[in-house]
């Protein structure tokens, strides 16, 4: 956008900051010092020092809020206009510039963020606020302070990128379940240790996957529950002298209820620490699975084929096809703890009420808000083009006994006590070892050498479609187990 601002507003003096903006566009206009035009030059007898200004200034990042901080102004301009501070005309006059600034803004991209030396999106739109409609610009901030204004516009953010990221999860969620469908009896071993420890379907270790995300998404729909208290009229940290019916600005910006005190307002981060934590749990879970995948993807599993896309090669080795996105997945993992333990670390000495340091809040949570979403993002759509080497689980299923629990548990059917059935079954195993022999090959007539319980019917128990029909209670890997849990899981999609 061009500066047309230079017409003023009504009745507006010049100020000096739209005496010094007469450059083409306000947005590459450097900032309004040397002389200072500072919301609080009343009070000070110099301007900032200019590496203050930089270390002070959060612009380049708190800029992302744009939208919400309008949204919050245009809601405290009506709160203002309802109290009788502002005339109707000068209300109307302060929602259209603020809805105008968002356009500009909307449209200008980064040009401001480069240009501008505002210390905050705040001053940033009140200053513009105040070229564009002149004096009456300076009412806006009346019973207001950047103290409750910060507060709600986290909270309006949050709110929008929580419920973003509910979204994405569900997405993997459907991705998920769609391939578990076609893989009710695809078998691969389960593992413990890492070790081959029972025969399961591919269905149930990609459900696995399924619930570890619907608890995070549980904890994050949860966490909008507290989020849900609008700040505004806190003031900077007694309230507003004005009485500024906060219910009508919660109402308008669709909380259900104010904050309750106004020192923990202004001073309160909780929900930014319970997102993250939410976040990291999140992380956490993606970082597993992603190893899980990375293992499957090596040729020593080779139970997944990775798109190309998702890949790179070696600038040395030319055969090879690295898992990047998944490792980069379980990478990434780190920066969200790491954006957790900023907030914690930044809250746990503060005072009350607000203090500076809280600036510090956003750029752990955008970074930490935009890792979570792209990892979401590239996964859902990394279920969808996986292919899975059935042939190759099937064959790992062929070694490393997977079947000996069975086996025991066969011996606990005929009036073994577990224990016992739990050796005589290690005895089998480790001749079995010795002799260079799978478990399956033994007779009945062998086994019995090892208990007279072994019978005829024994050889059933070397089945693994036999095995995976035995887990057939909830939660079990058995298909009909499965079958049941996606009837479930798909009548609460549908709701
Ligand atoms: N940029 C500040 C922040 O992110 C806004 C509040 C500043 N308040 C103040 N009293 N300096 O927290």
């Amino acid at each position: 956008m061009a500066r047309k601002s230079k017409k003023k507003g009504p009745g507006a003096e010049k100020t000096r900051s739209q005496k010094k903006s007469a450059s083409p566009s306000s947005l590459l206009t450097p900032h309004p010092s040397p002389a200072f035009t500072k919301a609080w030059e009343g009070r000070f007898t110099e301007s900032t020092d200019p590496e203050v200004e930089r270390f002070t200034s959060s612009f380049s990042f708190d800029r992302r809020l744009y939208r919400y901080d309008i949204q919050g102004s245009i809601a405290h301009t009506e709160a203002l206009g309802r109290a009788g501070l502002l005339t109707e005309e000068e209300r109307d006059t302060l929602i259209r510039g603020l809805k105008e600034i968002e356009a500009e803004i909307a449209a200008e991209g980064e040009l401001i963020q480069a240009a501008s030396a505002d210390e905050d999106i705040h001053m940033h739109v009140e200053r513009r606020l105040s070229e564009k409609v002149g004096e009456v610009g300076g009412k806006l901030h009346t019973g207001r302070s950047r103290n409750d204004q910060i507060a709600l516009d986290l909270r309006l953010y949050l709110r929008d990128e929580t419920r973003t990221v509910v979204e994405q999860i569900r997405s993997v969620q459907r991705a998920l379940i769609v391939q578990a469908e076609s893989n009710l009896d695809t078998l691969l071993p389960g593992y413990t240790h890492l070790q081959r420890a029972q025969p399961i379907s591919l269905a149930h270790q990609l459900l696995a996957y399924y619930e570890m995300l619907e608890r995070d998404r549980s904890r994050l729909i949860d966490s909008l529950k507290r989020l849900d208290q609008m700040p505004l009229g806190a003031g900077a940290l007694s309230g507003n002298s004005f009485g500024i019916d906060r219910e009508g600005v919660a109402r308008a910006l669709g909380f259900s209820e104010v904050t309750a005190n106004s020192l923990d307002t202004v001073s309160d981060r909780d929900f930014i620490v319970e997102f993250l934590s939410a976040a990291s749990i999140l992380m956490m879970h993606l970082s597993r699975w992603a190893e899980d995948w990375i293992l499957w993807a090596s040729s020593e599993f080779g139970f997944i084929a990775l798109p190309d896309r998702f890949c790179t090669g070696s600038s040395m080795m030319p055969q090879k096809k690295n898992p990047d996105v998944l490792e980069l997945i379980r990478g990434k993992t780190g920066r969200v703890y790491g954006s957790l333990l900023a907030l914690l670390t930044l809250l746990k000495g503060l005072p009350l009420s607000y203090n500076r340091d809280l600036q510090e809040d956003k750029e752990p949570l955008f970074n930490a808000l935009d890792t979570v979403k792209s990892a979401l993002r590239l996964l859902a759509d990394l279920v969808r083009q996986v292919s899975f080497k059935k042939e190759r689980m099937l064959e790992a299923t062929g070694e490393g006994f997977l079947l000996a629990t069975d086996l025991a548990d066969y011996l606990v059917l005929k009036g073994l006590p577990f224990r016992q059935a739990h050796k005589v079954v290690g005895k089998i195993v480790r001749r079995s070892l010795e002799e260079g022999r799978p478990m399956e090959a033994w007779t009945p007539a062998e086994l019995q050498a090892f208990s007279p319980l072994f019978e005829g019917d024994v050889i059933d128990c070397f089945s693994l479609a036999g095995a995976l029909q035995r887990k057939r209670g909830p939660g079990g890997t058995a298909p009909q187990s499965i079958e049941a849990e996606i009837r479930k899981i798909k009548r609460k999609l549908k709701a």
